[in-house]
């Protein structure tokens, strides 16, 4: 392929001014990679090209966005941090004398990761006998992109989603048959809204847990540390905040968060 880093500048300046997805702050080698595999889908050998090719084709333009924005999820992915999460987050915050308990996922992809929070703070009210005040739960998810948040609302998932999933709160909160439809329970509980992190401000008012997994491993340095900034202030005092397996947290937000539970990248805000 002959793509040199110059014509790459000007592609993701021309993707970022028609389609207003902020290439800049996404890592390069990451943006290269996704285009250059829609390039060979295409049969198409260089960037210049490539823009020739957007311009005509509106289709190729989603699928790339598509591709840039990488929607791969499923339900309680990494069970052993949620395992964590049901047993210190929950209760805790469950046990908060708070009118609501908000809860960000960002990022939240077709939404997989919205549901499963909320199916374990309702797996903990039932256990608690508190189904009553399921209410004080908001569960909200945002992700830039529009396709998986349409996914998202519909709440039907497909057996690879459940890879993760143990088999008592798939039973319980799932249909039976194909396609696997979300409790209607648990569906009453969460929204979704399109947010664009790097540029629309965070969800109004002060939350107690943002889970923002497998999202940030995407954008340079400089983002991750403003977006840690912008996590810190949304969270409430003794908010917890969820990475992803292999995130963490970088330079100043270091000090500014506790950790909970390292391994599992739970921290948390000083109360
Ligand atoms: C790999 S998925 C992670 C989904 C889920 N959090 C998980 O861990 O399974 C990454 C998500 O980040 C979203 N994303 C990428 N850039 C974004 C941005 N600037 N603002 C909001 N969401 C973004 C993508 O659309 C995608 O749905």
């Amino acid at each position: 392929m002959d793509a040199s880093p110059g014509d790459l500048a000007t592609l993701t300046r021309k993707i970022t001014v028609e389609r207003g997805f902020g290439c800049a702050s996404y890592k390069e080698k990451c943006l290269s990679r996704r285009i250059a595999v829609r390039m060979r889908a295409r049969g198409v050998h260089t960037y210049a090209d490539y823009a020739r090719l957007l311009d005509a084709d509106a289709a190729e333009y989603d699928k790339l966005l598509d591709a840039l924005t990488i929607n791969v999820t499923k339900l309680f992915r990494n069970w052993d941090t949620y395992r964590a999460i049901a047993a210190t987050v929950v209760p805790d915050l469950w046990s908060r004398r708070i009118p609501t308990v908000r809860i960000w996922s960002a990022g939240c992809s077709s939404g997989q990761e919205a549901y499963s929070l909320a199916i374990l703070f309702h797996q903990h009210a039932a256990t608690q006998g508190m189904l009553a005040q399921i209410g004080r739960v908001d569960v909200l998810g945002t992700d830039i992109d529009r396709a998986s948040l349409a996914a998202a609302e519909r709440g039907l998932f497909t057996e690879p989603d459940f890879a993760d999933t143990p088999d008592d709160l798939r039973e319980r909160y799932f249909t039976h048959a194909a396609p696997f439809s979300i409790s209607p329970a648990v569906r009453a509980m969460v929204r979704f809204e399109r947010r664009d992190l790097l540029n629309d401000p965070p969800p109004s008012g002060e939350h107690e847990l943002i889970a923002c997994r497998n999202v940030l491993i995407y954008f340079d340095r400089d983002t991750q540390s403003r977006l840690f900034e912008m996590f810190f202030n949304a969270l409430a005092p003794g908010g917890y905040l969820v990475l992803g397996k292999v995130e963490t947290l970088l330079g100043a937000s270091r000090a500014r968060f506790i950790g909970v539970d390292p391994r599992e990248r739970i921290f948390r805000r000083p109360p």
